[in-house]
């Protein structure tokens, strides 16, 4: 593997632990190429194969994509239906190569108003995948920063609790027990956050890029990381 044209990549471990993505511009690569946008959402899905394997390469420990959004079901029922399934494919296939890749899987997000079979797949991957430590691939389906939140203090709330501090209401979110991200990268040019991570992005670094995520390359991604290696993460400090 080549890294910024050296032969052995830095060691990322403890500056790089948690990448995420914001897996945006699907419909406008597809736009685009004169193709429906379920076609972008089939590229995407493609894509985020190929990235993930290049950061397990770069000895990142979890990475979290968004794949829907609370604010999603917004979209025509068709192109859902579509995202849904290409859901459900890999996560079968996940399930099936599970021992050749060995990686964890959790879905964070409200499973509530998903297909009974999407659910129960859902519960399989997860299980079937926990024994893999290491590397761990969430995905954020039906997820959303405020929904989050506002779940988390309804079950500490139900729980009888009269205060709770940081670690506690950590804890009882979807994300409870995992890293922080330390840097949250958001494809096609859209320099917001869409209601990602709210709470856990503190103190993320974010990188924006232009390319929609069907074309991301390992390349940009690398360029992402040289250039997050060099800022210099204050927490407030000095
Ligand atoms: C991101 O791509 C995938 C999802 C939100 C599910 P989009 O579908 O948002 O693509 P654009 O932003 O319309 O190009
Ligand atoms: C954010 O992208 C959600 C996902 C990538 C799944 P959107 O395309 O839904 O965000 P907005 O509508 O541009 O804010
Ligand atoms: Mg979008």
């Amino acid at each position: 593997m080549k890294w910024f044209g050296k032969k052995t990549p830095p060691d990322l471990s403890g500056r790089l632990t948690h990448i995420a993505f914001i897996m945006d511009g699907n419909g406008r690569w597809a736009k685009h190429r004169g193709l429906p946008r379920e076609a972008g959402h089939a590229a995407g899905a493609k894509n985020l194969r190929k990235i993930l394997t290049a950061c397990r390469d770069r000895n990142i420990h979890m990475v979290t994509v968004y794949a829907f959004s609370t604010e999603n079901w917004r979209r025509p029922a068709h192109e859902v239906e579509e995202i849904m399934r290409l859901l459900s494919d890999y996560l079968d296939e996940i399930l099936r190569d599970r021992e050749k890749n060995r990686f964890r899987v959790r879905i964070l997000g409200d499973l509530t108003p998903l297909s009974e079979e999407l659910v129960w797949k859902i519960g399989d991957v997860e299980e079937q995948t926990a024994q893999y430590e290491g590397f761990t691939l969430n995905i954020a389906l039906n997820y959303g920063g405020r929904q989050e939140i506002l779940s988390a203090v309804n079950r500490l709330l139900a729980s009888g609790v009269q205060e709770v501090d940081e670690a506690t209401f950590s804890a009882a979110l979807y994300t409870g027990g995992m890293p922080d991200p330390d840097l949250i990268v958001r494809t096609s040019g859209e320099t917001r956050v869409s209601n990602f991570l709210l709470w856990q992005a503190a103190y993320a670094e974010y990188a924006f890029v232009k390319t929609p995520w069907p074309s991301f390359s390992v390349r940009e991604l690398d360029a992402i990381i040289e250039d997050y290696l060099k800022r210099n993460r204050r927490y407030g400090g000095l």
